[in-house]
């Protein structure tokens, strides 16, 4: 069952360029017309001061090598802050991006935009470029939760670091639950044809969908499905919602312990689905777990696959996940084949405009 390991290509960091250079255009936005030379000169004196002295710019070295970013206000934008801003009632709709990804970013944005939820969407960039062309365009809708590694670093296996960033799903989450939000998670190759929001019933700590392909009755159990073949369920770390309760909370600090106790080789290390299963199943009796319908949150490999099953349930689907499937491009061409990829004819409808 490989594929498990490959359909969550989307989010494997390690073979992205990660630490790109921060754009020079980041702060080409600035009005820097007003200021006469003299002042100007100034600034840049103060601002050269500020980057040596203070250490909340101070960015550790070896981790951000390839380039210091550019002296940007966003630089020292909080989670607290950006919770603060994006937050409606409490609730936060999140994704975890970096640069290669910013057309799916685009994407997933405007198909939350037509269920008018994009103002509470917080993009928690991967990378110094997302984080200036996200809040350039959009903001305060990016914040950067540090450490950023470079994909160097990453590749330290066994260092504090490394292990820090595979488990930075689930770390970013649990920040945010501290913070005394609910959090949405999707993985932006997604697209939303229903509002998610309104298929949370009930008052469970978390809500989750189910990566396998087998047809299930459309009144199944909202329980955690039994272990599968590997000894754990198929439950997908793609979408995800959490209440800010100490279950929810125990979950996640289990996935952590799982993903830093996990044997890793380079076949699993981007996958950080299996620990998460194994943190339900281990937390399942203390927790309230709630598996949402299959009708309205199909895999990939359903709805991709089964168009009598789509005919069947038509009117049901709430996000179709472009998974079970591998690579960019074909990602692209199927979201096209389907009239799911949105940013050629729609761009104009996405809160960053054409990217
Ligand atoms: C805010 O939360 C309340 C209570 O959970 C709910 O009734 C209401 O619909 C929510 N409002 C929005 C805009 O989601
Ligand atoms: C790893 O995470 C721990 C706990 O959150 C933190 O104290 C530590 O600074 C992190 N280390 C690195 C290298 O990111
Ligand atoms: C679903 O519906 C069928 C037929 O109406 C019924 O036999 C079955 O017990 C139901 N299952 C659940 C989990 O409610
Ligand atoms: C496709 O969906 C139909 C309708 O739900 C179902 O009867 C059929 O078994 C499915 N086919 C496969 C190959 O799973």
């Amino acid at each position: 069952m490989s594929m498990f390991l490959h359909q969550r290509s989307l989010h494997n960091a390690f073979s992205n360029p990660f630490a790109a250079p921060p754009p020079s255009s980041a702060n080409s936005k600035r009005p820097i017309s007003i200021l006469t030379p003299t002042t100007l000169l100034v600034l840049l004196c103060l601002v050269m001061v500020v980057g040596v002295f203070s250490p909340w710019v101070n960015i550790p070295h070896g981790i951000f090598s390839v380039s210091k970013p550019a002296v940007s206000k966003w630089n020292s934008y909080t989670l607290d802050q950006a919770l603060s801003f994006v937050g409606k009632n409490g609730t936060v709709i999140i994704c975890i991006v970096s640069q290669p990804y910013l057309p799916f970013l685009n994407n997933w944005l405007i198909s939350i935009t037509r269920q008018n939820r994009q103002d509470m969407v917080l993009v928690i960039a991967e990378d110094y470029a997302s984080l200036y062309k996200v809040n350039e365009r959009w903001p305060g809708h990016a914040v950067l939760i540090p450490p950023v590694l470079d994909a160097e670093s990453a590749h330290k296996f066994g260092s504090k670091g490394f292990f820090n960033f595979t488990a930075r799903r689930p770390s970013h989450l649990l920040k945010i639950l501290e913070l005394g939000y609910s959090v949405m998670y999707n993985d932006v190759d997604m697209v939303w044809l229903g509002d998610p929001l309104l298929q949370l019933e009930g008052n469970h700590d978390v809500y989750f969908t189910d990566d396998m392909i087998p047809i299930k009755p459309l009144n199944h159990s909202h329980a955690l499905p039994p272990p599968g073949k590997k000894g754990r369920p198929y439950i997908c770390s793609c979408m995800i919602f959490l209440r800010p309760t100490d279950g929810a909370k125990l979950v996640l600090r289990r996935w952590i312990e799982e993903l830093q106790n996990q044997p890793w080789s380079r076949t699993q290390k981007s996958n950080d689905q299996p620990a998460f299963n194994w943190a339900l199943m281990k937390t399942a009796k203390e927790v309230d777990l709630y598996l949402l319908p299959q009708a309205a949150f199909p895999t990939g490999g359903l709805y991709f696959k089964n168009k009598t099953w789509v005919k069947e349930t038509k009117g049901k689907h709430v996000i179709i996940h472009n998974n079970y499937i591998v690579g960019f491009e074909k990602k692209i061409k199927r979201f096209r084949d389907y009239g799911l990829w949105l940013v050629d004819d729609h761009a104009d409808e996405s809160p960053l405009g054409r990217i």
